[in-house]
């Protein structure tokens, strides 16, 4: 062994060592959670977790909060008025713990999930009563410390403003809700109530749609809101879905997040997701431009959030969906779209880069 040959070995050796002692950092560490300064999320499927791997590596590795799409919403739950199917919420919840990751509850009574049997309930004033409290308080029991927080109410309002209209016509079905028409206007107070009731450190939300395109819709939310603080009845926070197109108001954005930080209480982005087709254009392509900005508005949605809500009011961000492959733009509207912070394999794009270059501190 000439002396060349000792100097390679006790270069080979001092590398595996300083490799040892300063080990290269993996490509990819970042993730949304590791640089939010709040909670962000992701509506999940339970089938998707169930069969597709990649859905569920990119929730563990970008997620610390999840919220169940359909699987808690009322007719999921409730199919027959005796008997409740868990079985998809269990299957999220169990994911969800196991992870670490938080839990909001979507959603207690919502006009849209209303199974036949309660849409053919006949009965009395307290016999109705008891269906509501009935199915909040089980089901809220069942998840009680595990599931941070629920959104109780969802869309009880009209874009004027009014409370969803509680009429009798069953052709202007989507405008009207059971819940109004059988229980009276109050019902979202006695709703709140019992939950509470039923779990007295839950968070408890009123989430809805529209906020940053409907003043009208705010100042029915922030009557209501300053309606329950003056009468005792809880509420925590307010739910701004923000289903929204590449051309929304940026001026609505940055109203609806100043109005309801205005309430004190905590504010969550719950639904976001930024269509680019919203007129279904068959041939519509998601060209560079059309990407960048989405990117744009995603980036101005989180840095409001974190300039205009309090710390202590950021509640966090919640994508609708994961891939868009499986956004509901897609599937209910058919058309193609592209959402998302993720694309149909769950690979990131550019717009996902848009959002965590805001999220970070
Ligand atoms: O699971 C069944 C399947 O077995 C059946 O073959 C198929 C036939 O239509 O339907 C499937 O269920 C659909 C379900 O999504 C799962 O894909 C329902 O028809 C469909 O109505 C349901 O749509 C959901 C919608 O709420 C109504 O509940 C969407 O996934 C969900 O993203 C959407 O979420 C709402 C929020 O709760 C409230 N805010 C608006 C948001 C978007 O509309």
């Amino acid at each position: 062994m000439n002396v060349a040959h000792i100097i390679v070995i006790g270069l080979s050796f001092l590398s595996v060592v300083c490799k040892k002692q300063n080990p290269v950092p993996p490509p990819d560490v970042e993730s949304l959670k590791s640089v939010a300064p709040f909670p962000v999320g992701a509506a999940i499927s339970a089938t998707h977790l169930q069969n597709n791997t990649a859905y569920k590596n990119v929730l563990v590795k970008e997620m610390n909060s999840i919220t169940p799409e359909n699987a808690m919403k009322f007719a999921n739950l409730h199919p027959q008025s005796q008997s409740y199917a868990f079985g998809d919420a269990d299957a999220i919840v169990n994911f969800a713990v196991a992870h670490g990751m938080r839990l909001h509850g979507h959603t207690l009574l919502w006009h849209q999930s209303v199974p036949g049997w309660v849409q053919q309930f006949n009965g009395d004033s307290a016999a109705w009563e008891s269906v509501m409290k009935t199915h909040i308080q089980t089901v809220v029991s069942r998840y009680k410390d595990k599931l941070t927080s629920w959104d109780v109410v969802n869309e009880a309002f009209l874009d004027n403003g009014a409370l969803r209209i509680p009429d009798t016509d069953t052709s202007s079905r989507d405008n009207g809700s059971i819940w109004a028409r059988k229980l009276g206007t109050d019902y979202i107070a006695r709703a709140f109530t019992y939950a509470r009731e039923a779990d007295h450190d839950l968070l408890l939300f009123y989430n809805d749609y529209g906020q940053e395109y409907s003043t009208a819709k705010i100042q029915s939310i922030k009557n209501m809101v300053n309606s329950f603080k003056a009468r005792g009845i809880p509420i925590d926070g307010i739910g701004l879905q923000m289903h929204m197109h590449v051309n929304t108001s940026r001026a609505g954005i940055t109203n609806a997040l100043q109005q309801l930080s205005a309430t004190g209480l905590k504010i969550h982005i719950s639904e976001l997701d930024i269509s680019v087709n919203s007129k279904g254009d068959p041939n519509a392509v998601y060209s560079d431009a059309i990407q960048k900005a989405q990117g744009d508005l995603f980036s101005f949605v989180v840095t409001q959030y974190k300039s205009i809500v309090p710390v202590a009011q950021q509640y966090g961000i919640t994508t609708w969906n994961v891939g868009d492959a499986d956004s509901w733009i897609r599937s209910t509207y058919k058309r193609k779209d592209w959402p998302l912070l993720f694309d149909d394999t769950y690979q990131k794009k550019a717009v996902y880069h848009a959002f965590l270059q805001a999220l970070r501190n």
